[in-house]
Formats: structure tokens, C-alpha cells, sequence
């Protein structure tokens, strides 16, 4: 089957198999890699995607259930050459480490902070509990992410 879909503003169609995951189509069909496939399981959150304002886990999500959606990842997430404030944070506080996870942290992030641009702590640790980081870097991405609470980004 065909799928058409708004990706990162371009509108782009795949031809796939209804079965596939929305991943396995971003990364090896569209040439979108940077969704990590992790554990394929809706386990870690290294792929999540926003799919018509839900943030979800694309290794869950069929690809032929994703026909006309409009689609975020985290490659559509800076201005052009310029890195989104969100991804400035991480890098600034040294969130990065093997840097798996910070895929699925900054689209989590960004779904987040487009919905409240002053979370609470509480809020931020549940928005983040679907996100792994197998390195242990959670201390300075909760920085960063506590950085932008304060500033209201
Ligand atoms: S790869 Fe999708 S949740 Fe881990
Ligand atoms: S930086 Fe390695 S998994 Fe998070």
C-alpha cells in the first residue's frame, strides 16, 4: 500500500506494508534516522514521534494506520541550521551522552513545553517516564529541562 503523511511539513508518501512500524518506515524508507529503534517494545521512548499532537512510541504504531497524519520528529524540531531552545538546554547542561535516548527526550520535551511552558516537577518527571536513558544522564537533563521551565520556553 501507498501511505501519504505530513512529515516535518513536507508532505511525503512510502510505499510499505500496512503491518510495517512507523519507525522501521522513518528510518528506512524516508531517510528520517533520527527516531532510535532501542528496544521496539514501547518500552524506552528512544523513537517517539508526535502523530497528530500524541506523543507516541513509533515502533508501536503501524505505518498503515498513519494515512493523512502529521507527523513530528525530532528532525523537524530545530529552525533550520539553528538548534531548537530545547535542544540548546540539553547540550548546554551536558545531557548528552551516547546520546540513544536524547531523540525521544527532545520530541517528549517539545510535546511537553508546546502544551505547558512552565511545568511543574512533578509533571515533567511523569511526562518523562517513558523516556530511558541507559547512561544515566537523567541529573542534567532534568537540569536542562528545569532551565526551560524557568525561562517559560
Ligand atoms: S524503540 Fe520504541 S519504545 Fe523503544
Ligand atoms: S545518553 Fe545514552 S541512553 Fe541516554
Amino acid at each position: 500500500m501507498i501511505v501519504t503523511f505530513t512529515i516535518n511539513g513536507e508532505e511525503r508518501s512510502a510505499t510499505v506494508a500496512g503491518w510495517e512500524s512507523l519507525l522501521t518506515v522513518l528510518r528506512d524508507n524516508l531517510g528520517l534516522a533520527g527516531s532510535k529503534n532501542a528496544c521496539e517494545q514501547g518500552e524506552c521512548g528512544s523513537c517517539s514521534v508526535i502523530v497528530d499532537g500524541a506523543n507516541l512510541c513509533s515502533c508501536l504504531v503501524m505505518v498503515g494506520d498513519c494515512e493523512g497524519t502529521t507527523i513530528t520528529t525530532v528532525e523537524g524540531i530545530a529552525h533550520g541550521s539553528a538548534l531548537h531552545p530545547i535542544q540548546q538546554a540539553i547540550l548546554d547542561e551536558g545531557g548528552v551522552q551516547c546520546g540513544f535516548c536524547t531523540p525521544g527526550f527532545v520530541i517528549t520535551a517539545a510535546h511537553l513545553f508546546a502544551a505547558d511552558p512552565n511545568p511543574d516537577e512533578e509533571t515533567m518527571r511523569e511526562a518523562f517516564s517513558g523516556n530511558i536513558c541507559r547512561c544515566t544522564g537523567y541529573g542534567a537533563l532534568l537540569r536542562a529541562f528545569d532551565r526551560l521551565a524557568e525561562d517559560g520556553t
